[in-house]
């Protein structure tokens, strides 16, 4: 069974072509209507549970309106309403959503649920973040960046302030697509030494470099992140802003990246905490395409994981 559970625990050649069938169906639907159906309806007959124990903009819209682009139902269902929220165990409840539909995907907290639901479900389930990792957002990043400025093979990512669970991912794919990422925040923050370790013995380079400014030299790519995740207390929040703060992302450190390198962000962001306004609307900025292209990478992920 195809889960979508972290991108290094899918192969490399599965993720490439996810990417591309991602492409491809973006292509096929320039210029259409948002509601407007794709030509082909792989997810006919198909019902997938979107489960939400965090907050979400970007992934729940986007899981929705692509299971419908594709033929598709959804059921959006929040933990709380569950009986999961309520004590049911999530091994049951995995088993019993795999009675009624075809595909799983969670937002969830703590890793070891979603690893649980994939462990009971029987069908795949996707995993839409954790407190580790996000790989949804990263396919999506890869898609954007290919998009603008061709392979992402060989090119230098660095990336700004926290190494939290969507650096986590970018480091999984680092080893999964063959390139090298920069890590430039403060030591409290590096990303886990897991997270390292797998990209480098995947044959990846991945330095760590506390001054932004060497670390953002010859960077094709730049990406922030908020400084206070979802699951970091907000009691943190001023020790973290003080820790950060060399680390935001402004036209000072983007001068010296290289001058064609692109700007991300998955969202949401804090306008003039991590990055100014002038970087996220400025010209090397690339963010509502990523938000675009969560649309379509999960559309891919989604015919990945049920082979169709
Ligand atoms: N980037 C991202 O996952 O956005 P949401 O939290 O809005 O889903």
């Amino acid at each position: 069974m195809n889960h979508f559970l972290d991108i290094h625990k899918t192969e490399a050649d599965a993720l490439r072509g996810i990417i591309d069938q991602a492409s491809a169906m973006k292509q096929a639907r320039l210029g259409r209507p948002k509601g407007m159906p794709d030509d082909e309806q792989p997810l006919a007959g198909h019902m997938v549970a979107l489960i939400f124990e965090k907050p979400s903009t970007r992934t729940r819209v986007s899981f929705d309106v692509g299971v419908r682009q594709m033929g598709g139902q959804t059921m959006v269902l929040s933990g709380n309403d569950m009986q999961l929220g309520h004590g049911e165990t999530i091994a049951d409840t995995a088993r019993v959503l795999s009675r009624y539909v075809d595909l799983i995907m969670i937002r969830t907290f703590d890793e070891s649920v979603l690893l649980e639901m994939a462990d009971y479900a029987d069908v795949p389930v996707i995993n839409g973040l954790t407190d580790r990792t996000h790989p949804c957002q990263i396919m999506a990043d890869i898609l954007t960046y290919e998009e603008h400025r061709g392979p992402i093979k060989g090119k230098k990512v660095v990336w700004t302030g926290d190494g939290n669970n969507v650096c986590a991912s970018f480091l999984h794919a680092a080893g999964q697509f063959g390139f090298d990422v920069t890590f430039t925040g403060p030591e409290q923050l590096d990303p886990e030494d897991e997270f390292v370790g797998l990209a480098r013995k995947a044959g990846a380079t991945v330095t760590i470099e506390r001054d932004p400014v060497k670390a953002v030299a010859g960077a094709d790519l730049v990406v922030a992140d908020t400084w206070v995740s979802m699951h970091d207390s907000q009691s943190s929040k001023e020790r973290r802003h003080n820790m950060l703060r060399p680390y935001q992302v402004n036209d000072a450190l983007m001068a010296h990246a290289k001058p064609d390198a692109l700007f991300m962000h998955c969202l949401p962001a804090h306008r003039e905490e991590e990055v100014t306004s002038a970087v996220m609307d400025g010209p090397q900025s690339v963010i509502f395409d990523e938000a675009e292209n969560r649309l379509h990478a999960q559309k891919a992920v989604m015919r990945y994981c049920l082979g169709v």
